[in-house]
Formats: C-alpha cells, sequence, structure tokens
C-alpha cells in the first residue's frame, strides 16, 4: 500500500495543522493577542508535506512563510475564525496538529470606533472562546488522530496529562519553559510527549524543526502502525 512508501509514508493523508497565535479585537485598530510567532507549527506543517501529507495550514497572523508546495496555508485572525476553520477541514482530515495559541478570552463587545482615552482606568469584559481542541476532540472519529501542545508554569506533566483526558487527544507535546532558550520566539524547543497510554518520550533541548521531526515521527507511528 501507498502509505507504506518509507521516504513519504503520509503520502495520500490530509493533515489539518494549526499556527500562531489569534487576535481578539477591542476595536477597529486594537487587539489582545499574544507572543506566539508560529515557528513551530510552519516547522511541523513543512515536515508533514516533506514526508508526503497534504497539509492544510491555518494560521493566525504570522510572519513566518511556507516553501512547501503541499502546504496550503489558510489565514485566520480570531480564536472564532480558527474554530470554523477547524471544524470544517478537520471533517475530511486524517489528523489534527494543534499547535496554535489560541486566546482563552475574547471581548464581550467589539467597539465599532476608536475608543477615546477618559477615565483614569478602564476595563474591558472578556468571555471564555470555545476550546478548539476540545471541539475536535468529541467530534473525533476512530481514525482520526488528535495531537495538543500544552505549555505550564507548574506542574507540567500532571496538567498536560489532564490536558490529554479533557480534549480526548491521542498524544499531547508538553513544551518545556524550564531550559534556557525553550518557548515563545526563541528557535529551539524542549518538549515532552505524553501519548494516550500515558507513555512519556523527553527529547533534548533542539531546533524547532528537529523537534518538529520528532513530533511528525509520532504522528507517522500512530497513522501507520
Ligand atoms: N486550545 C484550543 N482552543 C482554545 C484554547 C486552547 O484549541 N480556546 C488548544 C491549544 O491549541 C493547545 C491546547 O488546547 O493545543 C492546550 O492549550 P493551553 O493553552 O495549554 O491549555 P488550555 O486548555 O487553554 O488551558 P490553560 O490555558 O488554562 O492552561
Ligand atoms: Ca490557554
Amino acid at each position: 500500500a501507498s502509505h507504506l512508501n518509507k521516504s513519504h509514508p503520509l503520502e495520500g493523508q490530509k493533515i489539518l495543522v494549526t499556527a500562531g497565535p489569534t487576535y481578539e479585537a477591542i476595536d477597529p485598530v486594537r487587539f489582545i493577542g499574544n507572543h506566539s510567532s508560529g515557528k513551530m507549527g510552519f516547522a511541523i506543517a513543512d515536515e508533514l508535506a516533506r514526508l508526503g501529507a497534504e497539509v492544510i495550514l491555518v494560521a493566525g497572523p504570522s510572519t513566518q512563510v511556507s516553501h512547501e508546495p503541499q502546504v496550503q496555508r489558510v489565514d485566520i485572525t480570531s480564536a472564532q475564525d480558527m474554530l470554523e476553520a477547524c471544524l470544517h477541514y478537520f471533517e475530511t482530515a486524517k489528523a489534527c496538529v494543534m499547535n496554535a495559541a489560541v486566546a482563552d478570552y475574547t471581548p464581550t463587545t467589539v467597539a465599532s470606533q476608536k475608543i477615546k482615552k477618559q477615565t483614569d482606568s478602564f476595563n474591558i469584559e472578556l468571555k471564555k472562546t470555545t476550546d478548539v481542541l476540545k471541539t475536535l476532540g468529541e467530534r473525533k472519529r476512530p481514525e482520526q488522530i488528535l495531537v495538543g501542545f500544552a505549555l505550564e508554569t507548574q506542574h507540567e506533566e500532571q496538567y498536560a496529562m489532564e490536558k490529554l483526558r479533557k480534549k480526548n487527544l491521542d498524544f499531547i507535546v508538553l513544551n518545556s519553559l524550564n531550559d534556557k532558550g525553550a518557548g515563545f520566539k526563541t528557535n529551539t524547543n524542549k518538549i515532552t510527549i505524553i501519548d494516550a497510554q500515558l507513555q512519556k518520550t523527553t527529547f533534548a533541548l533542539k531546533s524547532k524543526a528537529e523537534a518538529a521531526a520528532d513530533i511528525c515521527q509520532k504522528l507517522v507511528e500512530l497513522i501507520t502502525s
């Protein structure tokens, strides 16, 4: 079968990858965002394409570019946009790797005009966004594979395992902030993969491209086993 092709083990597989931050509008000129660069998600998308997959890359605002012809980029802005795009593309995908740093909260209302400065203090009311990954986990069919990420500052592995269960994932990638050089905007990452059997694999600090290759290798194992 074509999926046994050694250099292109993901030939013919459609895989959804998300990357970057989301921006939540406050008014026509302002938003709430985060420091996600999109580097890791783009590295994963490129690696999956090199492994033969047809990649749909749903990306929040990011300066990253993919040079792989098998990566189809879909640009979105907000958490709600991310939800709608993911619901659409997950339907026909074999797997989803949810790397985006989706906002947890969004302004309750978006001002139609630029907000003028007035009082000394000013509050913006926020409401929870829909958890995209959890929603996909609820819709996941038995043959589909769902991969999430976790970023924690304490009780890392315990919290990551809770997310793995709560979101119905096949594995979760824990991004460690413990080591110098790991995390947002850097070119390196230190990751631990925890799978549904709670088997844990810790990797050394490496470039995001190399960490992406480790993550994609795990995905290849699950898809071709
Ligand atoms: N995620 C998502 N939709 C959201 C929030 C998070 O799909 N609205 C996904 C992220 O893309 C990531 C995983 O959920 O793959 C974990 O994100 P993280 O921020 O670590 O966890 P949360 O569940 O949001 O919990 P908390 O921020 O409170 O730790
Ligand atoms: Ca979060």
